[in-house]
């Protein structure tokens, strides 16, 4: 595999100048150049290709055979094992087909919206009398370990435990640096998770619920192993923690921050559903999603090398002049939002978008009716950051 060559930075001089600090404040700027002059992209700072149209993301995230998450190098199965985001085929799919019914509408509907409701009321019953509050902290946070614990069957008197694991395994996916103590600290949280799994595998093998892990450990006629279910669980609770605090926080802040969308979401002229894929399409949580070639493959002029990585800028990619008219401007009644693809797209599209959503819609809709006048805080503003990654570091509102 040849290393990036000074050939690569004469050829791709936009990637060459791609820092990722400047990425993380406000990357919008730099993908539509990207996306404009070098579609295909090949970016030193990451060692990575960066793909930016949202018809080439389709072509990687829809050809698993060429463009794979299965690759000795991933992070996420060295911590986690092998689960349904680092296997693709046969394996793959039946890792998924057996993890998603508890994450369909109709289920999530029937026995996750009420507990939902009642955990968020309950939240918003706790906030500061004085009419302010961190949001992050106080409400997107712990919507999201409550409703991740509540459908894997997870007891939410280990909320904090579960927590503390969280900021292992996050510290060690993102250790590029590749240290060693990081690694063993993020491997050490998932043998611990393994082991607290064991009794209530076994208390739900003998009373069963309607959570995910009960459907598994009750599964007799094609049942994944014990390490299958701990590792699969693994990467459920790692993908609903984070990702959906940053979802209801960026759609909170993007509402907030556009006053005249939010008085459409209260006086009830824009449903609060629709206005959500709006936040999604223009600041999605998730930025990118990386793939490993197969096999020597050319991608819209590019040379990808086999093992190379490709990372699929879905922020840009929800950007693209080429599907979305005025792509930049925020606008809850666009009639195409949906056709983001801030969950990705094919065999890996996330599992856990309806729940998000559905947390999300709940938070707002609790904000509408339980907190009028809300507003951004102006003494303390703020605005998502990050580059694969994004959301406001703290997001302080006052009523
Ligand atoms: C309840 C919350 C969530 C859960 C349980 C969850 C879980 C997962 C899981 C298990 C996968 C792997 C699916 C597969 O490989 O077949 C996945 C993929 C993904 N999720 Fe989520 N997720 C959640 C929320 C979110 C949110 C809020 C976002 C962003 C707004 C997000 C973005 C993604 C993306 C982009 C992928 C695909 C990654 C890729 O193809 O490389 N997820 N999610």
């Amino acid at each position: 595999m040849p290393s990036p060559t000074v050939d690569r930075a004469a050829r791709y001089p936009l990637g060459a100048g791609i820092r990722l600090d400047a990425l993380a404040s406000d990357p919008y700027p730099a993908l539509a150049e990207l996306r404009r002059q070098e579609p295909v992209s090949w970016v030193p700072e990451t060692g990575m290709w960066f793909v930016t149209r949202r018809d080439d993301v389709l072509t990687v995230l829809r050809d698993p055979e060429t463009f794979t998450t299965d690759t000795p190098e991933s992070t996420i199965r060295d911590i986690f094992g092998a689960h349904m985001m680092t296997t693709e085929g046969a394996t793959q799919l039946r890792y998924k087909k057996k993890c998603m019914p508890p994450f369909q509408v109709r289920r999530l509907e029937e026995e996750a919206l009420s507990g939902l409701e009642r955990e968020v009321a309950r939240l918003v019953n706790g906030f500061d009398s004085g009419g302010e509050a961190e949001l992050c902290r106080v409400l997107a946070r712990p919507i999201a370990l409550h409703s991740v614990l509540s459908r894997l069957g997870l007891p939410l008197d280990q909320t904090a435990r579960v927590n503390e694991w969280y900021e292992h395994f996050a510290r060690a996916l993102a250790n590029f640096q590749g240290d060693p103590g990081l690694r063993a600290a993020g491997k050490a949280a998932a043998a611990q998770f393994r082991r607290a799994l064991q009794p209530i595998l076994d208390d739900l093998s003998r009373s069963p619920d309607r959570s995910l892990l009960s459907d598994l450990v009750c599964d007799h006629a094609d049942p994944l192993t014990r390490e299958e279910i701990e590792s699969n669980a693994l990467i459920i609770l790692f993908g609903g923690i984070e990702t959906t605090e940053s979802m209801i926080a960026n759609a909170i802040w993007a509402l907030l921050a556009h006053p005249s969308e939010w008085g459409r979401i209260k006086d009830g002229r824009v449903r609060v559903d629709e206005a959500i894929e709006e936040t999604l399409r223009w600041e999605p949580a998730v930025q990118s999603a990386t793939r490993h070639a197969t096999r020597r493959v050319t991608l819209r002029g590019a040379v990808i090398e086999d093992g190379e990585a490709v990372q699929c800028m879905l922020g840009a990619a929800n950007r693209d002049p080429a599907h979305f008219s005025d792509p930049d401007r925020f606008d809850i009644r666009r009639p195409d939002a949906g056709d983001h693809l801030a969950f990705a797209i094919g065999r890996h599209f996330c599992l856990g978008a309806s729940l998000a959503r559905l947390e999300t819609r709940v938070a707002i809709e609790a904000l509408v009716d339980r907190l009028p006048g809300l507003h951004l805080d102006p003494d303390r503003e703020t605005s998502p950051h990050g580059y694969e990654f994004r959301k406001p570091e703290t997001l302080w509102v006052r009523w």
